[in-house]
């Protein structure tokens, strides 16, 4: 099956975000060409991943590897929609009102949205599998769920499952692009005020320290975080 679309791919660009691999976009599917593949790994992922996505789990299912002329491949379903935020969005104004349509519709998502995001991520890790956080090309987004691209085998589960509502937030901001794309800072700021608060939400839901969440994302009361989550708490136990 690999085999057709490494044909293919000998005719075609590859898209050119991710720093190893070089990805070939077909219609269902995506060809990774690169220094990567372990193929001792490779079953133990996929069938991670396949477990994964069984239990409703927003990842794609590894299809087939090969290494053709000492080169390595992998064919993966294709994730809907496209990279949550890019990097190269910094360069141009359209760039930055781009990040800012992308907070704006992070924010108006309701906060089941939110915790499906954190859930996944938590099953993801549990499972022994991880996602590249510093990377906001790693996560799909089609303006209705995030899906987990670039997954990796890891035994750390413990250490990194501490930084999961932490690190989910910077994920939804877009790390660093909230002050590289200065002509829309106020704007995005808002918007980021808004995620954090209904991410925020979700993980309490879902049983955060929500105190270490509040104290890492808003150490100086900028968004009134601890604030919100005081009331929050107290209109759920008052229901
Ligand atoms: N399953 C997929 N569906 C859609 N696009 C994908 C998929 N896998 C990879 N891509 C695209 O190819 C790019 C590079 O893939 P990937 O992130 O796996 O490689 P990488 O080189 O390890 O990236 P980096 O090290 O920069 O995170 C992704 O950012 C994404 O744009
Ligand atoms: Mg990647």
């Amino acid at each position: 099956m690999i085999e057709k679309y490494i044909d293919l791919s000998k005719n075609m660009d590859h898209c050119g975000s991710g720093s190893n691999k070089k990805c070939y976009v077909f219609d269902d599917v995506v060809l990774l060409k690169g220094d990567f593949v372990n193929p001792e790994a490779f079953s133990i992922k996929k069938e991670k991943l396949d477990l994964l996505k069984n239990n409703g789990v927003n990842v794609c299912s590894i299809l087939d590897n090969a290494i053709v002329d000492g080169v390595r491949y992998e064919l993966q379903e294709r994730a809907k929609g496209e990279e949550l935020f890019n990097y190269s969005l910094i360069r141009s104004s359209e760039g930055h009102q781009k990040y800012l349509s992308i907070l704006d519709s992070l924010s108006k998502q309701d906060i089941s949205f939110f915790k499906k995001f954190l859930e996944d991520w938590y099953m993801i890790l549990k499972m022994g599998v991880d996602v590249d956080p510093s990377k906001s090309t790693n996560f799909f987004y089609n303006n209705d769920s995030i899906c987990f691209i670039d997954l990796n085998l890891i035994d750390n589960i413990e250490s990194r499952l501490s930084w999961l509502f932490k690190e989910a937030a910077v994920v939804l901001r877009g790390g660093g692009l909230l002050w590289q794309c200065k002509d829309v800072y106020e704007e995005a700021n808002e918007r980021v005020k808004i995620i954090y608060q209904k991410l925020g939400c979700a993980a309490l839901e879902l049983g955060a320290d929500i105190d270490d969440y509040v104290e890492f994302l808003d150490p100086n009361n900028e968004y009134e975080l601890k604030d919100y989550f005081e009331k929050y708490q107290n209109k759920s136990r008052s229901l």
